[in-house]
């Protein structure tokens, strides 16, 4: 692309989701067509996007001929057909993330030993194929099993503390992960454009479910020191250069008890540790995600206002047609802003939407997402 902006270009994004939602939000203010691919036909971006189609994600022809039409191509989730995004860019097309770093982040047994190989501070690992072979790791306990593909929101990620906890262990090729006593988990959003510049967003800490592994709340910005914020964002732009990537990375991260930066694990798309941009940042996640692919310069992401975000998710034991209690109160707490995703059915746990706080006052702050987070349920 050249320094002429084409808003005629047909924007693809393989999947239809909230994030896919948010970041057509975006697009409207670049004038943009923007066509989705999700196999749902109910998808958060159904009746928003210019033009909508369903289909799996995961198949080659699906893929390939939903692009044939189009002139760059992004993503919001990554279990996407990449040998058809490959075929796509022989042909011209732009697809950003390229499609070799989609391939890689795919599968977190790939992503450590890439960290490895980068000398990328990481917990320690080893390659494990199935129950059988965690069994042969008992000194590497206590640890963190993960799937080597598919898992996500948590569903991918087993402890295993003692001997006993083996039982838990997947059958399925994966890693073992040395467990991280960590002090708190953070996250930083990086971009690049083609022309290599890159920027980071202050980071953020993340509060997570004690059993679900889901984001329950965040804060912005994250209550580190400022040389750990310093090394985590380093960290950030040294993957995202490494990975020769164009686009936006998220990279999840531990601060362990020794005060360390490790990195847990990357999402190269818009990520749920930066929904809080859309109020509270100068520029927001899903803005800078259309500039870096777009190839045009990249927006400042200083923080206005420290921020929290609370993820609205389904209430235990509630299925069906979705319905919102409290949402009278919440918005009647002064920087309170509300996004539904646009969900009809609600199930335990689904993310439904979030609700962003902002105050100029932390403590105030926190009190605020404690208060919205008691009172906004979403039941059926
Ligand atoms: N090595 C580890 N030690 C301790 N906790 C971990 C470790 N790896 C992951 N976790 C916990 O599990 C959560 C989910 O793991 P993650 O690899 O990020 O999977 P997902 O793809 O489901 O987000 C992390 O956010 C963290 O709370
Ligand atoms: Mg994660």
């Amino acid at each position: 692309m050249s320094n002429r902006f084409n808003q005629n270009i047909q924007l693809g994004v393989l999947g239809g989701g909230q994030l896919g939602r948010m970041l057509i939000q975006s697009a409207i203010n670049f004038n943009l067509d923007v066509h989705i691919l999700d196999p749902d036909d109910n998808a958060p971006c159904k009746t928003i996007a210019t033009h909508f189609t369903k289909g799996p994600l995961t198949d080659y022809d699906t893929v390939y001929h939903w692009g044939k039409k189009l002139d760059l191509i992004t993503i919001e989730i990554e279990n996407v057909n990449v040998e058809a995004l490959k075929a796509l860019q022989k042909e011209g097309k732009k697809v950003y993330p390229q499609p070799e770093v989609i391939e890689l982040i795919q599968d977190k047994r790939v992503q450590k030993q890439f960290y490895e190989k980068h000398k990328i501070p990481t917990s320690p690992f080893v390659l494990v194929e199935n129950k059988e072979d965690v069994k042969k790791h008992l000194n590497f306990l206590p640890a963190v099993n993960k799937l080597g593909r598919e898992g996500y929101d948590g569903r991918g990620v087993q402890k295993i503390k003692t001997e006993q906890d083996i039982a838990l262990a997947f059958d399925k090729p994966g890693l073992l992960e040395k467990f991280v006593d960590f002090e708190k988990e953070i996250s930083v959003i990086v971009a690049r454009n083609e022309n290599k510049e890159t920027s980071t967003f202050p980071v953020v800490e993340l509060v997570f479910h004690p059993v679900h592994n889901l984001v329950e709340y965040l804060f912005a910005p994250a209550e580190i020191s400022q040389e750990q914020a310093a090394k985590a964002e380093a960290i950030a732009i040294q993957i995202i250069e490494k990975l020769d990537m164009v686009g936006l990375l998220a990279v999840e991260m531990f601060i362990t008890r020794d005060g360390d930066v490790l990195v847990n694990e990357i999402a190269p798309r818009t990520h749920n540790s930066g929904h809080q941009t859309i109020e509270a940042n100068i520029t927001s996640q899903f803005e800078q995600h259309l500039r870096a692919v777009l190839n045009l310069p990249l927006g400042a992401t200083d923080a206005k206002i420290p921020s929290a975000m609370v993820n609205l998710l389904g209430e235990d034991n509630y299925s069906g047609e979705a319905k919102y209690t409290g949402m009278d109160a919440v918005l009647a707490i002064p920087g309170v802003a509300i996004h539904l995703y646009g969900k009809k059915l609600t199930k335990p746990f689904r993310k439904m939407g979030h609700i962003t706080i902002v105050d100029q006052d932390v403590e105030r702050l926190k009190e605020k997402a404690n208060k919205v987070k008691e009172t906004l349920k979403v039941i059926a």
